[in-house]
């Protein structure tokens, strides 16, 4: 055997071991029982590159969701609990969960649709917040739907009048974690009466691979306009430009430059939990956020093809949680970037209409795509 066939053989025995390690997997597990003894599953997706996202079917939630840092470490950039019972009893703090069948505020719980008024839990002072006991504490039927590029599939049924809520509402959220290394979030639904529908993610991002700021982060918002709140975070109707205030991230801007800035709309929010509008609200797929951490080179885009997004800086994080890696959650330290509707749509008519009729479908996707730079 002459060298050239030695290298050959030995790149041949290199390849075949690479592509053992790039195999990418979907795989099914007992996570919890909850105390009416339903199990609740855990599914680890892994892609051929190696990124790993790990879901369970009660909220559908994210508990966990690596990307790679500019020397390729994989790390988790989503917070999460360190015990399964927080995610059973409540999730307060809504980690990783789906969110519905309202996402965001309606004003004191009241709409009208259709000549009726309905009258909704209030769970968040006067108001409505997150569907009530929302999708993030219903358990999802999982259904794997692709190993290679792993896909799961969860699927619900929220009865007519769940939370007060008219219809029966099927909805499917697939989740696929894409070989370019991105979070693909496909929503749909149906009703078979006419109700009100807007669904999001409530993942928190930290791309440190420490969890412990975001102030550090730099965010990019292709948003001209954001929704000011009345002091109970119920948009005034107003769409107010950036320009010239802390909301303008229209050029990527550091977090911490301007969220103790003294500003009215700071004060209320107690940081960012607003609504920004993007410049392109017609729906199609577009790009519309960007976030970076320079330390690691960790970059995350933002597709969807929703209106707007709710940027969340983890204002309510007060330390008393438990860190994945190390100490606790501080203030801010976790970010959601929310793609939705505008909140309290159902009582402000300037907005874009949130009613799903029946025979029709509801359908929007949101893409979180992970590099570096
Ligand atoms: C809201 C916050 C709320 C948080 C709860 C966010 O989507 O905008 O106001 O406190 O969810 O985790």
């Amino acid at each position: 055997m002459n060298f050239k066939s030695i290298i050959i053989i030995l790149t041949a025995f290199i390849l075949q071991g690479c592509k053992e390690e790039a195999k990418s997997s979907v795989t099914d597990s007992v996570y919890a029982v909850t105390s009416e003894g339903e199990e609740i599953h855990k599914y680890t997706l892994i892609n051929i590159k190696g990124m790993q996202m790990e879901v369970i079917t009660m909220g559908g939630a994210i508990i966990s969701l690596t990307a790679p840092d500019k020397e390729g470490k994989y790390e988790d950039v989503v917070l999460g609990y360190t015990t399964p019972d927080l995610y059973l009893n409540g999730n307060p703090s809504y980690f990783g969960a789906i969110i519905g069948r309202y996402g965001n505020r309606i004003a004191k719980g009241k709409f009208t649709l259709e000549d009726v008024d309905y009258q909704l839990p209030v769970n968040d002072g006067v108001n409505h917040l997150h569907g009530g006991k929302g999708f993030d504490q219903r358990i999802w039927k999982a259904e794997i739907i692709a190993e290679d590029e792993p896909s799961l599939k969860l699927s619900y049924t929220s009865v007519d009048r769940e939370e007060g809520y008219p219809g029966n509402l099927d909805v499917t959220v697939i989740y696929t974690i894409t070989n370019k290394n991105a979070l693909e979030i496909s929503y749909e639904a149906t009703t078979d009466k006419t109700t009100i529908i807007n669904l999001t993610q409530h993942s928190y991002f930290n791309l440190s691979g420490n969890f412990k700021t975001i102030l550090d982060h730099s965010l990019e918002l292709k948003a001209d306009k954001f929704l000011p709140v009345d002091n109970t975070l119920i948009p005034t109707g107003e769409l107010r430009s950036v320009t010239g205030t802390p909301f303008d991230f229209t050029i990527a801007k550091n977090i911490k430059e301007d969220i103790n800035v003294h500003n009215n709309q700071l004060v209320i929010g107690k940081g960012y939990d607003h609504c920004w509008i993007f410049n392109d609200t017609v729906k199609h797929m577009k790009e519309v956020a960007g976030l970076y951490h320079k330390d690691s080179g960790r970059y995350m885009t933002v597709y969807t093809d929703q209106p707007a997004i709710q940027f969340y800086s983890g204002n309510f994080l007060d330390g008393t949680l438990k860190n994945k890696k190390e100490g606790n959650y501080e203030n801010r330290s976790g970010l959601c970037l929310e793609t939705q509707h505008y909140p309290d749509s159902p009582n402000q008519k300037e907005f874009p209409s949130v009613v799903l009729r029946p025979g029709e479908k509801y359908k929007t996707k949101t893409i979180y795509e992970f590099s570096v730079r």
